[in-house]
């Protein structure tokens, strides 16, 4: 573990963990205020991210930038991070080993963010963070306090582009998010 941002970063740089470094373009590190209160953690780059380098940045992202704006939450506020640092091939969901990897990169950010709030978008962020055997569809919505952070598991965005009922479920978990801080 490092105490600061510059050294940590400089783990990453070259990461070879995994396979995952081989089609990567760029390592998708991590953006935003870095003193955030609110961290929201995704699964992991798609092919928009990987070209730049940025979470959160394609179609996706631009669904939760609208959930963000209409509920007042400035997105250079929150730091936003992914499960994995580097694209899975075809957007697949990261493997296990893949994720077990990159994990520690995440604890790290987590520990120099320091947020009290963490939005776990998602199956593959609520598992890896909280554990393999919760369920996104039972836990969503609901708040859960470990170690002092309180966590809101909700629909990755990707999950609302595919239907369209998730937009109401994934807004009212943002706003109470939002309504928190
Ligand atoms: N999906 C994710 O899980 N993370 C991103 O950064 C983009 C899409």
């Amino acid at each position: 573990m490092y105490d600061n941002w510059d050294e940590l970063e400089k783990s990453i740089v070259d990461c070879k963990k995994c396979r995952l470094c081989e089609n990567r373009t760029n390592i998708v590190f991590g953006e935003g205020n870095r003193d955030a209160d609110i961290m929201f953690i995704g699964e992991g780059p798609g092919a928009d991210e990987d070209a730049q380098g940025l979470p959160f940045v394609g179609k996706a992202g631009k669904l939760m930038n609208m959930a963000f704006e209409g509920l007042g939450i400035n997105r250079a506020d929150v730091y936003i991070a992914n499960i994995v640092k580097c694209r899975p091939p075809q957007n697949r969901v990261p493997n296990q080993d893949e994720a077990d990897g990159c994990l520690n990169y995440l604890r790290n950010q987590v520990i120099l963010v320091k947020p009290k709030i963490i939005v776990l978008l998602g199956s593959t962020a609520l598992k890896n963070i909280l554990g393999q055997e919760l369920s996104i569809t039972a836990c969503r919505g609901k708040w859960i306090e470990k170690k002092g952070i309180y966590y809101m598991p909700t629909w990755h965005p990707a999950a609302l582009l595919r239907d369209e009922n998730k937009k109401i479920e994934f807004w009212n978990d943002l706003k109470s998010v939002a309504e928190r801080q």
